[in-house]
């Protein structure tokens, strides 16, 4: 058959496939699925297409099967098991553009995402959940657009949800008893996953699952929910480009990983980014990224792999960028140490309450290194460390914003010194919305310096206090 023939027999089909894709409401979608595609493109394709792609067909394709199956994910395993390889042999047919490969996965994928979660499978499969919270069988949350909302979603009784959770377990190697009543892992699709059993949790097994895997917020995103003003973004663009060393902080759940990967956008593609987390969820765009993960210890308690041998095996792979996505204990003190040795432009999260707080808990961690320094020597490394603080937060209206962004400038006896840049200056709101907006505080950041010897230009009118502000020279 000719290339034309091919194109021409496999029409109709893209046509229906393209309709029904557009019956759930996925055009941009279809378009991507269908659309372009040719016989011809899809034999150029290389093996490894975009994460993205393969994740936005997979879960178009898994809304549509939810449809089809409608109540029947109560039915038991097997049947289900039947019903979706039989969708999905269908529907591969009706030609969506998927290689060899991918077809077998998107298969075994789908088949397991819908038997695996039980009655928690259409959350998964609105995009617009970002968290699932199970608290019993009759207390299921979401959170969407930023509020949490209860769903009428149910599991038949405490049974029913351990069952699913020993299931994401067993999906990843890994056991939940009455031994070990604890789980951290993730989802084929890159959603995090936390698991607890009772005892530990008292009226019965909980999960919680933050979604994630379709699509990462960028900068313009975040710019556009105004989670920061333009003016603090090309500041924070100049400091990751100048590869001055950020550290985000905030509290659970208020956005610091996302802030991350957003900031890390500024990250040059020619540098090669070292990624260290407990369960990788960044995504990073560089096409030149090194992706390491912690490893827990098996039932015989060996094998586990720490953020702390990660950093220290990280300098050893000629990064120009390490990245941990959250410190949280004793790796504190080799992320600084690597810091304070020329390996700067490094990204990190820290769970706090705001920025002095992220900095005495920065301390903390370093003790809990084992290594029993003099609480000066402590605050020299981090001074000499890191640059630029970012505390990000979730106010009372559902909304991130960074709520400062700081310099730190130096030691003033034992006291670290910080330099507001820019904060979020609360005013009255409206309604249920906090109102304010973001303001420079008229200091001139120390970056402004490097430009200066750079002979590039210094963006000194971002850096003015608002007229009337309250400090402002
Ligand atoms: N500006 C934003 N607007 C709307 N949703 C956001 C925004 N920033 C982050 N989110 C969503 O909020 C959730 C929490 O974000 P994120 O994982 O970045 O928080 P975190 O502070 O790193 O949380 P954790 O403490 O669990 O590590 C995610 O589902 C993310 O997609
Ligand atoms: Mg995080």
């Amino acid at each position: 058959m000719s290339q034309e023939d091919e194109r021409s027999a496999a029409q109709p089909l893209r046509e229906r496939l393209r309709r029904s894709l557009a019956q759930t409401g996925s055009r941009r979608l279809a378009q991507r699925v269908v659309g372009r595609e040719t016989p011809a493109r899809r034999a150029e394709r290389p093996e490894s297409p975009s994460p993205s792609g393969y994740h936005e067909i997979k879960s178009a394709l898994f809304t549509r099967l939810l449809e089809e199956l409608g109540e029947q994910t109560a039915g038991s395993e097997e049947q289900i098991r039947e019903t979706v390889r039989a969708f999905v042999d269908r529907v591969l047919d009706e030609g969506v553009a998927l290689n060899e490969r991918e077809r077998t996965r998107l298969s075994e994928d789908l088949t397991d995402e819908v038997v695996g979660l039980g009655p928690l499978a259409p959350l998964m499969a609105d995009p617009a959940v970002t968290d699932i919270l199970v608290n019993g069988p009759t207390q299921v949350y979401i959170e969407r657009f930023g509020s949490l909302e209860p769903t009428d979603v149910r599991f038949r009784d405490d049974d029913h949800i351990r069952r699913v959770i020993e299931r994401i377990a067993a999906r990843v190697g890994r056991r939940i008893d009455l031994a070990s009543p604890l789980l951290d892992a993730r989802l084929p699709d890159g959603s995090r996953v936390n698991a607890t059993l009772p005892p530990i949790s008292i009226d019965g097994p909980t999960l919680s699952i933050r979604r994630f895997g379709h699509r990462r917020l960028t900068q313009d995103d975040l710019l556009s929910l105004r989670e920061f003003s333009p003016e603090m973004l090309v500041y924070l663009d100049l400091a990751v480009r100048l590869k001055k060393n950020v550290l985000i902080s905030g509290g659970t759940g208020a956005g610091k990983s996302t802030l991350l990967g957003a900031l890390a956008e500024s990250i040059p593609a020619s540098e090669r980014v070292v990624t260290i987390e407990d369960a990788a969820e960044l995504i990073l765009d560089q096409p030149h990224v090194v992706r390491l993960e912690t490893r827990p210890a098996n039932i015989e308690g060996q094998g586990v792999v720490r953020q702390r041998e990660l950093v220290i095996n990280s300098l050893r792979m000629r990064p120009d960028r390490i990245i941990v996505g959250e410190v949280r204990g004793g790796e504190a003190l080799d992320m600084l140490q690597a810091m304070n040795t020329g390996h700067e432009g490094s990204l990190s999260t820290i769970h706090a309450n705001g920025p002095r707080d992220a900095l005495s808990r920065l301390e903390t961690m370093v003790l809990m290194s084992g290594l029993e320094l003099p609480s000066r020597a402590i605050r020299e490394q981090v001074v000499g460390a890191i640059q630029v603080l970012v505390h990000v937060r979730r106010y009372e209206d559902g909304v991130r914003r960074v709520a400062s962004v700081s310099e730190i400038v130096g030691l003033e006896g034992d006291a670290i010194l910080t330099n507001d840049i820019f904060v979020f200056k609360r005013s009255a709101g409206s309604g249920r919305r906090v109102g304010g907006d973001f303001q420079a505080t008229g200091v001139v950041p120390r970056l402004a310096d490097d430009l200066r010897e750079r002979g590039e230009p210094v963006p000194v009118e971002i850096f003015r206090a608002p007229p009337g502000a309250p400090g402002r020279a």
